[in-house]
């Protein structure tokens, strides 16, 4: 079924699991792929992005097993274990696919082709393609190279220095896969910390790497070792299942064994600063990655400003913050946030939109959002636009509307949180 129908809740109390990380889930296929020898990956996120990853991997050679819908093993053969594929590379929905691929098939000595869908055809690929061409590869796309389809023949790559301009994981990891390949060292900056699970992630499968905040330096002609990766619950669907809880006064949800990555959990800083009660439990790591169990509460919010370097640490939030912010008392600033613009969606324009179909009173800017509370949101008919994170904050939207919410396009949401809508029916919703 296409749409979720989301209705006011009763207040709740309640301990849950959410599905693996994606951007772990992205990482242990890609470095199982081109690392020597036998990957485990278990608690993969079965969602569509992620498959997309596994089929791409495929195309290139690699062998890989889905033992069970959250077991895969890869069978690795090392960089050279990679074999030019035979059809274009289909990366769907995901940035991270395309964009981390395009880093190991820059240093790769054959062609592809890669494209994906309608969104992916709208987003940037300047910024890897750019660099990636600095390095020695040759890529061809659409509008010079910025965008899908792109060509790529692998080259002998050089080491470069790279700043980036937005302080972006997919850029950062996609020039460290380059880097690994390159002649050279290889350096990137970026203006503030962005997620650095292929940093930790990579010394796991045995590379030697130099990281300190805004600047990781890599040396090429590394190979990687297969690994046991562990993947923890995604901080980021953890927050649609916590704010599910704010939403409903009275609630209070844990999620148990989360990611706790301090580059992905700027979300609860500003739950706290909200007036949320946030209970983190640590329970310690798997695979490089904190990992523990997290209760939220809340007995009245109250509005934040949220900017600065905070940003690429609950970027992926900004949509379901928005609407928590809703019910928060004053008004919430969200600035520097312009990399949103970029995302599956403009989701600047489609947060605004959408919350303001249930009444929201919402401002977009042009680095982000203001939105006024608290208010009382209205039922109503949203859409989530084929992106999956507007379409889990409209529902989340619907458990303090005054009427039921009805998401369109809702099938999107598989993209990062098969499952979502059981989930919500198990909270009671
Ligand atoms: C991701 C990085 C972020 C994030 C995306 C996943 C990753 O994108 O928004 O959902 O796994 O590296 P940017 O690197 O473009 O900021």
């Amino acid at each position: 079924m296409d749409i979720i129908r989301s209705t006011p809740k009763r207040p709740f109390h309640q301990s849950v699991r959410v599905p693996g990380d994606k951007s772990i889930s992205h990482r242990g296929v890609m470095f199982g792929a081109i690392a020597q020898g036998t990957t485990r990956v278990e608690g993969f996120l079965p969602g569509a992005d992620c498959l997309s990853t596994i089929a791409c991997f495929r195309r290139l050679g690699v062998e890989i097993e889905r033992e069970t819908p959250t077991t895969v093993l890869i069978k690795g053969k090392g960089w050279e274990g990679l074999r030019e594929p035979a059809q274009w590379l289909d990366v769907g929905n995901s940035g991270t696919t395309i964009r981390l691929m395009l880093g190991i098939l820059a240093g790769r000595p054959f062609f592809s082709a890669v494209a994906g869908d309608d969104s992916i055809a709208r987003r940037p690929m300047g910024r890897v393609v750019q660099p990636l061409r600095e390095m020695g590869a040759f890529i061809d796309g659409r509008e010079g190279g910025s965008f899908t389809p792109l060509a790529v023949r692998g080259g002998h790559l050089k080491g470069i220095e790279h700043v980036s301009r937005v302080a972006s994981a997919q850029v950062k990891s996609c020039l460290l896969l380059a880097g690994l390949q390159a002649e050279g060292t290889t350096v990137v900056r970026e203006p503030a910390v962005s997620r650095d699970h292929t940093e930790r992630m990579l010394q796991a499968f045995g590379v030697d790497l130099e990281a300190e905040p805004g600047r990781v330096a890599v040396k090429g002609g590394q190979s990687l070792t297969g690994q046991y990766v562990r993947v923890p619950g995604d901080v980021s669907s953890a927050a649609f299942i916590w704010s599910a809880a704010l939403m409903v006064p009275g609630s209070r949800v844990k999620v148990r064994d989360v990611g706790l990555n301090p580059t992905r959990t700027g979300i609860l800083d500003v739950f706290r600063m909200m007036g949320a009660e946030v209970l983190v439990e640590p329970k310690g790591k798997w695979c490089g990655e904190p990992v523990g169990d997290v209760t939220v509460s809340a007995d009245g919010l109250r509005a934040v400003e949220v900017g600065g370097d905070l940003i690429p640490r609950l970027i992926d939030e900004i949509p379901v913050l928005a609407v928590v912010a809703t019910q928060a008392e004053g008004t919430t600033i969200i600035k520097d946030a312009a990399e949103l613009k970029v995302k599956e969606t403009n989701r600047i324009a489609t947060t605004t939109t959408e919350l303001r179909k249930l009444g929201a009173q919402v401002e977009e800017t042009d680095d982000g959002l203001i939105i006024y509370g608290p208010t009382r949101l209205k039922g109503g008919v949203c859409d989530s636009h084929g992106d999956h994170r507007i379409g889990m904050a409209m529902a989340i939207a619907g458990l303090a509307a005054s009427d039921e919410v009805t998401v369109r396009n809702a099938t999107a949401i598989d993209v990062s949180f098969p499952g979502f809508a059981e989930l919500l029916e198990q909270l009671g919703a």
